[in-house]
């Protein structure tokens, strides 16, 4: 069992404390609020949340919970201090990292004086970057000693839900920890011995970011279901039924599909019935800026990818692929055509390349529309692979076809490759290769 501090008596802090004491550890809390720590002192918890009275109780009856205002007492009667301080928004929305600031400082004098290795572990909310600019400065400034010699950090997020806090922390969903070693990541895990949950090791900005994405996710679903219900409503329909039957599939709507980044999204159906749906609810009056904004959404990405072509000032492309996604010809509402296209409204040298694409075989409004859209298309086609690449200063890969698998085979050492798909190219290991949002 681990000896532990916890600074920041807080929702997280306390919850930890209880939780890590009914596990076995040894546990110290610490807070500059001396009536918090003497409410934990006596044993009575200082936040509302279920479960968490009796867990209190136990640990400082036990012996093995404690508190204290005193980070020496703290740090020198641990192996290992968490940090679980406020990170609320400062007046103009940024995050505010002033506790977080003071607490490593804190930390930090301590550890100048501590012979015993000391491992430091962010469990506040932090933005990426913030242990390497701000917590690993400050506790190096105040401790005199480097990270990785007289002490270790570790990024290890909270995901716990207020209310239901203690039942989260022993059920975790994964347990996360960012940390530059291996080793230091196994101390971290270790902590958690006998909880379920997959063990997943990242990088300290990997694990930072994590929190602020899963909250936006959150955020963002209870916004559209949101958003789903008020236009429902409107009409008479039942949202509940409605959301009901769309979670019911788990390949496409409750499940990881869609949320690799990438490009754009296009095709003959995302696009026209986004715009169908807000303008319906733009008719009835109804403001819901997601629905709204989708396309505006995806117009910005489309943005992206033209600037990223012209960013890397080569002229000669070839297009592996125009299609929105593999294995069709239909071209409608493509976003690669929109990028082609503006492309050589700016006098790039374009070829292209799609074995699913045969003009002579195109008909009806997908002929249409290609054609409307980029009238002289027959010049810009070449029949293989081999022509595509051969013209090209960049070969930009689009939707990841398998009819494009022997292009590193077929490539220069001077020639780039740009990727508009959703993951690494098979065989294409090569310095001047670059993704798009990945
Ligand atoms: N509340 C949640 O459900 C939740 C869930 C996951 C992550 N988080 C994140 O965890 C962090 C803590 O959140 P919280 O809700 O527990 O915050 P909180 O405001 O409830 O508690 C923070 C505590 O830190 C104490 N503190 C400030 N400076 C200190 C110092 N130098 N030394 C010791 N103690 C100090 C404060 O007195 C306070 O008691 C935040 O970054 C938050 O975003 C919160």
């Amino acid at each position: 069992m681990e000896r532990i501090s916890i600074f920041g008596l807080g929702y997280v802090g306390t919850v930890c404390a209880a939780c890590f004491a009914s596990m076995g550890h040894d546990v110290v809390g610490v807070d500059r609020k001396a009536d918090k720590v003497d409410v934990l002192a006596s044993g009575t918890s200082p936040i509302i949340e279920a479960d968490i009275d009796d867990l209190v109780a136990e640990g400082v009856r036990s012996g093995r919970l404690r508190a204290t205002t005193s980070a020496t007492d703290a740090v020198l009667h641990s192996h290992v201090s968490l940090i679980c301080v406020g990170t609320p928004s400062a007046a103009d929305g940024t995050q505010s990292l002033d506790a977080l600031r003071a607490v490593c400082s804190e930390i930090g004098t301590v550890l100048s004086e501590k012979k015993s290795p000391h491992l430091v572990i962010v469990r506040s909310t932090v933005l990426p970057g913030t242990v390497r600019e701000v917590v690993i400065p400050a506790l190096e400034a105040a401790s005199g000693k480097s990270a990785g010699a007289g002490f270790d950090v570790a990024v290890n997020p909270e995901f716990m839900r207020e209310g239901s806090a203690v039942e989260d922390f022993n059920n975790p969903g994964r347990i996360v920890v960012g940390s530059d070693r291996d080793e230091v990541a196994e101390s971290v895990f270790r902590l958690y011995d006998g909880l379920p949950g997959e063990r997943l090791k990242t990088d300290i900005i990997i694990a930072e970011m994590t929190k602020f994405v899963e909250n936006s996710w959150h955020a963002l679903k209870v916004a559209f279901g949101n958003e789903v219900g008020t236009i429902c409503k409107s009409i008479g329909i039942d949202s509940h039924r409605l959301m009901d039957i769309f979670v019911a599939d788990r390949r496409l709507n409750i499940s990881a599909a869609y949320l690799r980044p990438g490009f754009a999204f296009g095709g003959s159906c995302l696009p026209k019935d986004v715009r169908a749906i807000s303008r319906l609810a733009d008719k009835r009056g109804i403001d819901v800026p997601i629905l709204q904004n989708l396309m505006r959404s995806n117009l910005a990405q489309i943005e992206r990818g033209v600037s990223w072509i012209l960013a890397q000032g080569r002229r000669r492309l070839s297009f592996l692929g125009l299609s929105f996604k593999p294995g069709t010809d239909d071209l409608r509402e493509s976003p690669y055509l929109e990028v082609v296209e503006r492309l050589l409204g700016k006098g790039y040298d374009i070829r292209i390349f799609d074995p699913n694409i045969e003009l002579s075989q195109l008909i009806g409004a997908n002929r249409e529309f290609l054609l409307d859209r980029i009238p002289h298309i027959a010049q810009l086609m070449v029949p293989t692979l081999g022509d595509a690449v051969e013209h090209a200063e960049t070969v930009v890969l689009t939707n990841g076809d398998k009819a494009y698998s022997e292009v590193a085979s077929l490539l220069k050492p001077d020639q780039q490759v740009l990727d508009f798909g959703r993951g690494k190219f098979p065989g294409l290991d090569r310095q001047s290769y670059d993704g798009f949002s990945w």
